[in-house]
């Protein structure tokens, strides 16, 4: 508290301070901040000690992230210990469990519509599972993040219910406004996240007969931030989860916190001081604990939310914009999006890294990629086009088997739905060459997530180029969500073919594994060494430079690319990934990529 806590009044005043009673709200809040450090049990308490003497901890080469829906990949809470070989072979060391609380029956929106943040969906267990879970996977090196949707509850949450019963304390956890014309001017300045599921961001409430904010699905009720009593009660999840042995938050839709009139309400700078504030109150009583920000946006705006190293907001941050630029790079056969992206990332403060990936599970927004698209927003929008109808086509002599998703606004190039063996042509392959380079473009796509610096998450079946799951379509529940597409069971058969490098499955994961195990030999990339992005190659390749010895080049085209690289008398460059010495021209195959580090010849 003396070290943390003057910077947690100072990010709360400015939101709450002229509430009445603030001090004793905030006395409260100490008190909580107090009651959860005295109930920390040992071994956390003794990992806060160790990881307050580096913060820098969960940047090591040897992370390697891993993320699951825990019904879709192990059955159940219990069943994952099952799973811990299998993932620690993988080199994983950080699981992300996508939401698997207590929802509201029907839709929920992948588990997004939480009805008890203390409580988990009846069919994977029980909250009394997770603690012995989380030591199971601390015990093998594996740290747990959990998803904390903190932007809204269901409509069937104890605090909606309350609200719509007429309690005016739980209504005031809401954004309630009884006037349409203040709806319609709010709605005038925001964007729509699903506009043909759930178009518009309210929706009407009889019995209140009122709006309620809802950004996402009708069901989905925005909490108002603006109330310090939903602080209060996120601070008393996170802590509880914390103190159960959660280490890491992916925090959803953090960008939607706090609302403005006459603006998009996304970013918002109280936003950002609630983040901050989280922070501080992990920092204060469970400091070995990440953070997470989920703020699919271009590079320039989800860096902010990484903070600076006296305002420190979230640890993690997605790197959406390298992960789109990934696949239109794949597309255009260019490393000029990768490149344009990468060159905008700054240095971060001390303690911040971003989360690198492939696919997750929502589907690719195309438009992350507009400030680097072209000069003026129709160029963007119509390179974006082009990228998304490479993967979208899905022409006997298109690779990818990719499927449209809905858009932003009327205007905005469709997003896109599919898993990466889909997408890269392991669908569409008819013959061995084919199929090889679509493993290729696989495994390209994971290098770069894995070299480009950020902790690389695994989306679970890519391991074993698991394709698109066609099944949603007969579930009511699901068939008018397109993201299904990519949210498959975990494959048994395949995976009992991950050691059989004749087999697909087992030549991609032979691969991912490959690259862990090059990956952690790497010198870590600290957050104030960004990766240098080389100038001077063909333009179907990125180098990125990583430290003075360490070169990786990633070929987009599907044409080999030869590259000349200096070399001093007495050095070669070795290969990483295969081992084998390089001169000082090599030739990159289509799709392929080299990780080099310079060694006495
Ligand atoms: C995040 C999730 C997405 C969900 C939305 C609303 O963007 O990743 O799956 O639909 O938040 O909770």
């Amino acid at each position: 508290m003396e070290r943390h806590g003057p910077h947690l009044r100072a990010c709360l005043e400015p939101l709450y301070g002229a509430a009445r009673g603030f001090d004793a709200w905030f006395d409260h809040l100490t008190a909580q901040l107090a009651a959860a450090a005295a109930d920390r049990p040992a071994p956390l308490l003794a990992l806060d000690r160790t990881r307050e003497g580096d913060p820098n901890w969960f940047l090591r080469s040897d992370m390697i992230g891993y993320s699951a829906y825990v019904d879709r990949f192990a059955g159940s809470l219990s069943g994952l210990t099952g799973r811990i070989d299998y993932l620690r072979e993988l080199g994983v060391r950080y699981l992300h469990l996508l939401p698997f609380w207590a929802t509201r029956a029907g839709d929920s929106d992948g588990g997004f519509a939480v009805s008890d943040y203390n409580a988990v969906r009846p069919d994977v267990g029980d909250i009394a599972d997770l603690a012995p879970l989380a030591d199971a996977l601390r015990a093998a090196g594996i740290s747990l993040c959990v998803d904390l949707v903190l932007n809204h509850t269901a409509d069937d949450h104890p605090w909606a219910v309350a609200a719509r019963g007429g309690d005016t304390r739980f209504q005031a956890y809401y954004h309630l406004i009884d006037d349409e014309r203040l709806v319609q001017a709010y709605e005038a300045g925001l964007d729509q996240v699903f506009p043909a599921t759930a178009p518009g961001n309210f929706t009407y409430c009889a019995p209140l007969k009122a709006w309620v904010w809802t950004t996402f699905y009708p069901f989905q009720w925005d909490l108002n931030w603006a109330n310090p009593a939903v602080f209060g009660e996120m601070a008393a999840v996170i802590l509880g989860l914390a103190n159960r042995g959660v280490e890491a938050f992916r925090l959803d839709s953090a960008a939607y916190l706090w609302k403005r009139l006459g603006g998009p309400s996304r970013g918002e700078p109280q936003t950002h001081l609630v983040l901050q504030a989280l922070r501080a109150i992990l920092a204060i009583a469970a400091p070995s604990v990440l953070l997470k920000s989920e703020v699919i946006a271009p590079v320039a705006e989800t860096v902010r939310y990484l903070g600076a190293a006296a305002a420190p907001e979230c640890h993690l941050a997605y790197h959406s914009g390298l992960m789109t630029a990934g696949w239109a790079a794949l597309a255009e056969g260019s490393g000029d999006l990768v490149r344009r992206v990468l060159a905008e990332v700054p240095a971060l403060p001390a303690g911040a890294g971003w989360i690198t990936y492939v696919r997750c599970h929502d589907d690719i927004g195309w438009m992350v990629l507009a400030p680097q698209a072209g000069a003026s927003p129709d160029e963007a929008q119509a390179r974006l086009a082009r990228v998304a109808e490479v993967y979208t086509r899905g022409g006997a002599e298109d690779f990818a088997r990719g499927e449209s998703f809905q858009t932003g606004d009327g205007v905005a190039v469709r997003g896109l739905n599919g898993m990466a063996a889909s997408l890269t042509g392991i669908e569409a392959a008819v013959d061995q060459h084919e199929l090889d380079r679509a493993i290729d473009r696989l495994t390209l796509l994971y290098s770069l997530a894995y070299a480009a610096g950020g902790t690389p998450v695994i989306y679970m079946g890519d391991e074993l180029g698991q394709t698109n799951d066609q099944g949603f379509r007969d579930d009511p529940l699901k068939a008018h969500e397109g993201r299904w597409l990519h949210r498959p069971a975990f494959d048994e058969a395949l995976a009992e073919q991950a050691a059989d490098t004749a087999s697909v499955a087992g030549r991609i994961h032979g691969r991912l594994k490959a690259l862990a195990w090059a990956r952690a030999e790497l010198p870590p990339l600290t957050p104030q060494t960004v990766p240098e992005v080389l100038a001077g190659l063909p333009d179907a390749v990125v180098g990125l430079r990583r430290g003075l010895d360490d070169i990786a080049l990633f070929n987009f085209s599907g044409e080999p690319q030869t590259i000349s690289l200096d070399v001093q008398a007495g050095e070669i460059w070795r290969d990483r990934l295969f081992g084998d010495p390089r001169g000082s021209r090599i030739v990159l195959a289509g799709y392929g990529s080299a990780w080099l580090t310079r060694v006495k010849s």
